[in-house]
């Protein structure tokens, strides 16, 4: 289920720029409004309610305020993984590679092994979602450490750039609170029915 009160907003205050680009950093990730990221992790909690989700798993910068925002509601630790442009860590570490398109970079991520095990019931939370890549990277690490992945929360969800869909396809429990089937600096911005 989308979210209205989250549409609304985007549609008065997010500004579509050119290359595919929706800026919301008046009041999701980089300026943050503290009352709609409350309303964003209640929205969650409802979404994946009674399914015994013991840690959220995000990726480092913008999904970390969301991710505590849900873990809140959960009352359960957040797991971020970090970003790394080469993979000389030491240690105990799952890792995986997400390609960015919109940045057109590779980044490897980390999570130790210390934080994510068989025990864990994970759900995904992130800002964006265009491609697909940030979320099948962190479901990699999921696998990796033998975790449960119950699903995924996003919060703007690009529907046109198909990556939401081909996680749906995946079998993934994907929810999205806003899902823009298109956008354009002069015709704006629509919605996913439904
Ligand atoms: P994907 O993970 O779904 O494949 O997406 P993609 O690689 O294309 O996007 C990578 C980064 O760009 C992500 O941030 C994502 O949040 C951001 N992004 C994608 N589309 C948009 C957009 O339309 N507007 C904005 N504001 N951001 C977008 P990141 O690399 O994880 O960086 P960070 O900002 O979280 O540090």
């Amino acid at each position: 289920m989308q979210m209205k009160l989250l549409q609304d907003r985007i549609l008065k205050d997010g500004q579509v720029k050119e290359g595919n680009i929706l800026k919301v950093d008046s009041f999701l990730n980089h300026q943050i409004d503290i009352d709609l990221l409350g309303r964003i992790g209640e929205e969650f909690s409802r979404q994946f309610a009674g399914s015994g989700v013991n840690k959220i798993l995000t990726i480092e910068a913008s999904g970390i305020a969301i991710a505590c925002a849900t873990a809140v509601c959960f009352h359960c630790p957040i797991l971020f993984a970090k970003k790394t442009k080469s993979l000389n860590i030491a240690g105990d570490v799952y890792t995986s590679k997400v390609e960015s398109f919109t940045h057109k970079t590779v980044n490897d991520i980390i999570v130790s092994k210390s934080f994510l095990g068989p025990e864990d019931r994970i759900l995904i939370i992130d800002d964006f979602l265009a491609n697909g890549k940030a979320i099948l990277g962190l479901s990699d690490l999921v696998r990796q450490a033998g975790a449960t992945l119950i699903g995924a929360g996003v919060v703007i969800e690009k529907g046109f750039q198909g990556g939401g869909d081909r996680i749906r396809s995946m079998g993934i429990d994907l929810c999205s609170l806003a899902i823009v089937e298109s956008m354009d600096p002069v015709r704006g911005i629509v919605f996913r029915k439904d």
